[in-house]
């Protein structure tokens, strides 16, 4: 558990139990009104606690909490399911209309890079809808690469959408075999 000396930012790992209705409700917005997200329908506030709570016994999730309430998250999850891919995650931030451009997105990927860095992952991978240059813009930021765009790749509300992804090597690449990634620790 981190916090900011200046500003008071809390800085935490993701509590399912608790924190499940504040980050879906930073998140369904963006399902409701933009495609950000691909997914279309707003999730319960159960289902969304089992998806935090399956995704944080192989990957960190984050929270970014202000005056008491969370006001961004961020996120590790599986790149692909193939055994070949586990040293590779995708790493995906989403910051309340309110509280951006001070340094929320920064501060969480931050944290979250450092954390996949330490359970061994090798690569970050992010796959971002078009056109969104503050999501390029945070990821170019924090080192990433473009590394090719998927055409017409998704439908959502009456168009097809493009997905620029983007990649960050966590560590310096080698050919050695890699250690097996770890758990999170918390
Ligand atoms: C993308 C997002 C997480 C950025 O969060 P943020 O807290 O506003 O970003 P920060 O203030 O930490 O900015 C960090 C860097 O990102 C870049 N950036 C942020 N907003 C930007 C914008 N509107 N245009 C271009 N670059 C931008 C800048 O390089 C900035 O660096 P600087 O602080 O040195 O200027 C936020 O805009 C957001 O939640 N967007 C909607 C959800 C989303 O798109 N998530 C990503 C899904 S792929």
């Amino acid at each position: 558990m981190k916090r900011a000396p200046a500003d008071g930012w809390l800085l935490r790992d993701a509590i399912p139990d608790t924190d499940a209705a504040a980050c879906l409700d930073v998140y369904a917005p963006f399902i409701r009104d933009t495609s950000v997200s691909f997914e279309e329908i707003v999730p319960t506030i159960e289902k969304f606690r089992d998806r935090m709570r399956a995704n944080i016994a192989t990957h960190p999730w984050l929270v970014l909490v202000v005056d008491g309430q969370v006001v961004g998250y961020a996120y590790g999850s599986q790149h692909r399911s193939r055994a070949s891919y586990r040293w590779a995650t995708d790493v995906t931030v989403y910051v309340d209309p309110a509280h951006r451009g001070v340094g929320a997105g920064r501060r969480l990927y931050g944290a979250l890079l450092e954390r996949l860095r330490h359970q061994g992952f090798q690569v970050a991978c992010a796959g971002i809808t078009l056109p969104n240059d503050a999501s390029v813009g945070l990821h170019r930021a924090m080192g990433f690469e473009a590394v090719g765009i998927y055409r017409r790749i998704g439908w959502k509300a009456g168009t097809w959408h493009d997905v620029m992804w983007m990649q960050l090597e966590l560590v310096p690449p080698t050919d050695a075999a890699p250690p097996e990634p770890l758990r999170p620790s918390g």
